[in-house]
């Protein structure tokens, strides 16, 4: 994608996009014509479309001045995207003049960007050509602006890069993306970048160092499973941010198995986690972080065979916890428990953060467009509600206190991976699983079950039906922040 910032050339675009705002009073010529007749009012994310000596004009509402935040600008943007139509190779231009505040102008464009995006992998023939047409390959954004902008719209592309790249992670059908090639994925990244270092334990080492929750898991398939462990700026001798994510290649849900109306059909996706901490190493490792962060990703499907774990089975947990099985579609829990005394125990971090595609609890109480969060720390839940606004990925705090951790001890191990309330307060109890093995560590954790994919509820900047990369901007701006 080429993007340049030019000060003039409106009139030597094939489409130019116009954002105004409404119920501004000096418009203009053709603008002040469509006003007028009532065609377009510039409610925010309206679109409308003109033709004027030739030259495509696309008009964006932005709504009103003092109303329009970060998110409601990326919104426009999105919708903005959707209504371009063929591109072809046409220049598109985009008018950023002094009305729009620069930080908003940049939302706008991220969103426009962020949307801009197909995964072709899989298609063949004209229906391929066609989604390929409508993306754009180079924006002109003409107005006045400054370094500071300049600089900024440079770390935006960057992340909206990488939100791309966990989207086509996400949307990768399991039979192509084993534990196994995640760890490849992984090695890329630190063969790319010389400030990232590499390594996967393989099942032999699980077993040696007793990582039997994840282990268990693995145990119904043919595939071995993988601790990822990737560090950016390994280093440096401050204390680590540790990130963990959520990467169950496939979740059949085990012998407890999911009917076929439970969202069985996109569980290839029940890796989201892990995707957004791949590709936030990589946005840090490409912005020039300079911090130490840590990326660990425990890897595994979740299927059944002769050799599966079972409910009722007893697991000794990495961290000496004794867990009593009693539903193996809970399996997430298990394999993060792992994964994050494992970080505590080796890293000693100066905090954690985990993301998972953990429960449908959690789209039930909050629907496909908030991530449920969780903390034992309020000032780390703080700073990521912080992060969330700047980056218009929304977050909603969720209750954990320990009466929904005393919920997780079981009657014949130390913890069982249900709560004793069954799944009532489901995505509450799956987060007082992990707390159990936190400690005092600064932890959130971040259930994107819901907003790692889209159906049919979407942002604009997210394609329907496809994988959104939620998080990545969100984790880039928290570590950016803290
Ligand atoms: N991967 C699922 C959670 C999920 C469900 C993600 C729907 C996206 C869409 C997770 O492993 C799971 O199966 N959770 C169970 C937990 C329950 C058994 C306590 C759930 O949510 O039903
Ligand atoms: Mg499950
Ligand atoms: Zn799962």
């Amino acid at each position: 994608m080429d993007i340049k910032a030019i000060k003039t050339g409106a009139d030597s675009q094939n489409i130019l996009i116009v954002p105004v705002f409404a119920k501004t009073d000096k418009l203009t010529g053709r603008l002040s014509e469509i006003v007028e007749h009532g065609e377009f009012e510039a409610r925010l994310g309206e679109t409308y479309s003109d033709i004027a000596n030739g030259q495509k004009l696309v008009w964006v509402g932005l709504g009103e001045k003092n109303k329009l935040t970060p998110e409601l600008a990326k919104m426009a943007g999105g919708k903005t995207w959707s209504s371009l139509g063929q591109i072809g190779d046409r220049s598109v231009g985009l008018v950023i003049d002094k009305a729009i505040k620069s930080s908003l102008a940049l939302s706008l464009i991220e969103g426009l960007l962020l949307r801009n995006y197909a995964d072709l992998r899989y298609k063949t023939g004209e229906e391929s050509a066609k989604t390929h047409n409508r993306l754009l390959t180079s924006l002109n954004i003409i107005g006045e602006v400054d370094a500071a902008f300049k600089k900024e719209l440079q770390e935006l592309i960057k992340i909206v890069e990488a939100t791309h790249y966990a989207r086509d992670l996400v949307m990768t059908p399991s039979a192509d993306q084993r534990p196994e090639d995640l760890a490849n994925e992984a090695a890329k990244l630190a063969h790319t970048y010389n400030n990232v270092t590499f390594e996967a334990l393989s099942k032999k080492e699980l077993q040696e160092q007793g990582l039997n929750l994840l282990l268990a898991v693995n145990r119904g398939s043919a595939y071995e499973p993988r601790l990822i462990v990737l560090q950016l700026n390994h280093d440096k001798k401050d204390k680590p941010i540790v990130l963990v994510g959520k990467g169950i290649t496939f979740d059949s849900g085990g012998y407890n198995i999911k009917p076929s109306d439970s969202f069985l059909e996109v569980m290839h996706t029940d890796m989201a986690g892990a995707a957004t901490v791949l590709a936030t190493i990589k946005a840090l490792a490409e912005l020039g972080c300079k911090k130490k962060v840590i990326g660990i990703i425990p890897a595994t499907e979740n299927l059944v065979s002769g050799d599966a774990y079972k409910p009722a089975d007893i697991i000794r947990s990495y961290a000496g916890l004794t867990v009593e099985i009693k539903n193996t579609d809970a399996e997430g829990r298990l394999i993060l428990a792992d994964a994050l005394s494992y970080a505590i125990k080796n890293f000693d971090p100066n905090y954690v953060v985990d993301l998972a595609t953990l429960t449908g609890a959690c789209i039930v109480a909050l629907g496909f467009r908030y991530a449920g969060l969780f903390s034992n720390n309020s000032d780390l839940q703080k700073k990521i509600r912080t992060a969330s606004i700047d980056s218009g990925e929304k977050v909603w705090a969720l209750p954990l206190d320990d009466t929904f951790k005393d919920q997780m001890k079981s009657p014949v191990a130390d913890l069982a991976n249900l709560g004793n309330a069954g799944r009532f307060a489901g995505a509450s109890t799956g987060a007082a699983f992990l707390a159990h093995f936190v400690g005092e560590t600064p932890w959130a954790h971040i259930d994107i079950a819901g907003p790692s994919f889209q159906s049919k509820e979407t942002e604009s900047w997210n394609p329907p039906t496809y994988a959104t990369g939620f998080g990545v901007e969100l984790l880039v701006k928290l570590i950016q922040q803290n």
